[in-house]
């Protein structure tokens, strides 16, 4: 069966502080959210598109289809969690509640398509999970003076990525208590472990970077010429 993707778009981009939201700055000629989609569009287990977009958004350029895929659009919320939340509520009624669906930061330019195929087979034998890397670097708990205070076991340690695939209807309810607890949740991971889920970790490539400062915009470029899709 195919799989929709949520791609949340309704950031600020504040730490690149670009004149526009990062996702329309250009990234090897075109706007960074097009690389994204087009990975997405690309992978044959992808059926569909649903962008969440700011509500005052002028940069979306209005698209309905991509590479042959169908693109639908939603107004996201003020944190991440509220803008999935908001794509998850207008997918296509096609998508069941037991039905898997994929979120993918639209940040997230150089995803490798391998990537996406090793999530849907391991995440959907085993009920949901994530792309994400072990820690490799040594971690450290700060003071309030930036000093080192302790080395935290790095074992175990995971940075989490996207996509991240669930359950359509887990993860509406998983994102809905946790949104009416006030919990804050950084990743639909998150809210299904606070469901009492254990979502898959699986690894992907550390290319699947998050473009979050000026400086990424020249490291992604470089990994999507690299990874090439
Ligand atoms: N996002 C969203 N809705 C929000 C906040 C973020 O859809 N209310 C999206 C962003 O557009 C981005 C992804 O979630 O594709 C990851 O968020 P992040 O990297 O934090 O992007 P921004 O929030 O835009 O950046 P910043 O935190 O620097 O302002
Ligand atoms: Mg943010």
């Amino acid at each position: 069966p195919k799989l929709w993707c949520v791609v949340p778009a309704a950031g600020r981009g504040t730490r690149v502080g670009g004149d526009c939201p990062k996702q329309y700055l250009p990234l090897a000629g075109r706007p960074l959210i097009e690389h994204t989609m087009a990975r997405l569009a690309a992978h044959p287990r992808i059926a569909g598109l649903l962008v969440t977009l700011a509500a005052a958004d002028r940069y979306w350029p209005g698209l309905t289809t991509f590479a042959g895929k169908p693109v639908l659009t939603a107004i996201g919320g003020a944190e991440r969690s509220d803008s999935v939340l908001a794509g998850l509520d207008v997918l296509p009624d096609a998508v069941g509640a037991e039905d898997f669906v994929l979120v993918h930061d639209a940040a997230r330019p150089c995803v490798r398509l391998a990537d996406i195929s090793k999530l849907i087979e391991q995440a959907g034998a085993a009920d949901g999970g994530l792309l994400g890397a072990p820690l490799r670097d040594t971690l450290k708990r700060a003071d309030a003076a930036g000093r080192s205070e302790s080395t935290e076991p790095r074992d175990r340690r995971w940075r989490a990525f996207t996509p991240q695939m669930f359950r359509r209807g887990q993860l509406s309810a998983a994102l809905r208590e946790a949104a009416r607890r006030t919990l804050s949740v950084s990743d639909e991971a998150m809210a299904m472990e606070l469901a009492g889920h254990a979502p898959l970790l699986v690894e992907g490539a550390e290319d699947n970077i998050k473009v979050t400062t000026a400086a990424d915009f020249a490291l992604a470029e470089f990994l999507l010429s690299r990874t090439g899709g």
